[in-house]
This record gives structure tokens, C-alpha cells and sequence, in this order.
């Protein structure tokens, strides 16, 4: 399967980062043309970086994501945007359901689904984030807490084309830790037979790993079975770790 490398800015970037961020990857792209290479910037990150990439002549290679979108179509939500503005702007992709989000602002797996199902409505893919807190890892919890996850955050409608899923420990972000290599193969074996439940042809669903992957571990990480790329917080900010990660999803 051809790895998905993914790079969730957060709330980072101001316009000269985007500028020098796509100049770096533009540069190099031909060491990332075995993967499909996508960056979420902020909403009002990814104009600016639709232009660059396509300045830069790699707007059909650098693939731009939301981070968010809401479940409605329009309509009375101030401060929120919906798919269809982010497939508008050029957007391919939406994250929904990053654990940030379902800690800041309440989101419920329900209501991810939702969004996902927005997404897909407007044409997009999915990234459909899940993963365990510490508390429930150290309470033996995790799987329980994947599969309702996964039950509850797939829409309708939701196949291996159009949807990703992102295993993320909500301990692992930005935290500089990770799962050993066995627990993220388990992890990404038991998402899979879980996504079977609801997708038919689920071995063809991409599940990506995400969680302070950096150059040094994602070789190891993206060598194992069943992983199919990475979700990318602190490394992606830089291209030459981006384009370190994507080195080394092999080929
Ligand atoms: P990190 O973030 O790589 O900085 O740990 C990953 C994410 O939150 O998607």
C-alpha cells in the first residue's frame, strides 16, 4: 500500500514558515515521490500554502489538509468552516477527531463522525484520529477504548478510499514517547479487525500512526505491518525532518 505522510501543523505557521516550509519541500520532493505527502496548516495557512505549492510546482504533489471542519454544511457557526469551503480552497483531506480537539472542545466520537461525514460529502478524505489516554492505557483500557472509538467515530459511508484512520496514544503526542514496536503492531492489527466491522475492504484502509514520530524512529515505525504512514505534529514543521519521515516510509 503506498504510504500516506501527513503533517498536522496545529496551531503553527505564520506565512513566511509556509513560504520556506514548501520552497525546502519543493526542492527535494523527488526524494518523497514513493508517498503521498500532505500538510495540514491552519485555516488560514492553507491558501497561502495551495499558492506556494502550486508557485513552487508541486501543487499536484503536496496534497493540503484541514484540520477540522464542522458537521454543517453553512449556516449560523461562527468562527467554524465547513468541508465544502476547505474542498473549495483545494483542500484533499480533513483531519477530524485529533485528540486536541476532542480535549479543548468537547468533541464526543459521535459528533467526529459527523464531521467525517461532512468530509466525505464534500469529497474529501477523512483522517479519522483515535487513541488512548495514559490513564486508560495504564488501566489495561486500550483496546476497549479503540474499538468504541472506532464504532462510534465511522460514518456511513465510509471505505477505504475515502476514509484514513490515525492511531495516536494521546500520551505519545508531542511528548517525545511512543509504544514499543509490538504495541503499535497490535494496536494497528486490532484497528483493523475493528474497521472490518464497518468498511468492507478494510485491509485496504490506511492507518496511519501518529505520535512524536521524528526521522530517528519512524523507519522502525513505518516497517511494521499493518502501519501505513505517519501523522506528523513537531517534525513536520521542519522540511528536513518531513522529508526525513517520508525517506524513510522505504519505497
Ligand atoms: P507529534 O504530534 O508528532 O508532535 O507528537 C502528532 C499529532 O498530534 O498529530
Amino acid at each position: 500500500m503506498r504510504k500516506l505522510i501527513a503533517g498536522n501543523w496545529k496551531m503553527n505557521g505564520l506565512g513566511a514558515d509556509i513560504a520556506r516550509e514548501v520552497e525546502a519541500l519543493a526542492a527535494s520532493i523527488a526524494d518523497a515521490e514513493h508517498v503521498d505527502l500532505l500538510l495540514c496548516p491552519t485555516a488560514v495557512g492553507i491558501v497561502p500554502m495551495r499558492h506556494a505549492a502550486e508557485k513552487a510546482g508541486i501543487g499536484d504533489k503536496l496534497a493540503v489538509g484541514g484540520q477540522d471542519c464542522h458537521a454543517a454544511e453553512n449556516g449560523a457557526h461562527t468562527g467554524d468552516i465547513s468541508a465544502a469551503m476547505l474542498a473549495d480552497v483545494g483542500c484533499r483531506y480533513a483531519i477530524v477527531g485529533h485528540s486536541e480537539r476532542r480535549t479543548d472542545h468537547g468533541e464526543t466520537s459521535e459528533g467526529v463522525a459527523a464531521k467525517a461525514k461532512a468530509a466525505l460529502g464534500a469529497g474529501l478524505v477523512a483522517i479519522v484520529c483515535i487513541g488512548e489516554t495514559e490513564a486508560e492505557r495504564k488501566s489495561g483500557e486500550t483496546f476497549n477504548v479503540l474499538a468504541d472509538q472506532i464504532a462510534k467515530s465511522l460514518p456511513a459511508g465510509a471505505t477505504a478510499e475515502n476514509t484514513v484512520i490515525a492511531y495516536e496514544p494521546v500520551w505519545a503526542i508531542g511528548t517525545g514517547l511512543t509504544p514499543t514496536s509490538d504495541d503499535i503492531a497490535a494496536a494497528h492489527k486490532f484497528i483493523r479487525e475493528e474497521v472490518a466491522r464497518k468498511i468492507a475492504d478494510a485491509d485496504k484502509v490506511r492507518i496511519l500512526y501518529g505520535g512524536s514520530m521524528k526521522p530517528g524512529n519512524a523507519g522502525e515505525i513505518l516497517a511494521l505491518d499493518g502501519v501505513d504512514g505517519g501523522l506528523i505534529g513537531g517534525a513536520s514543521l521542519e522540511a528536513d525532518d518531513f522529508l526525513a519521515i517520508a525517506r524513510a516510509a522505504g519505497s
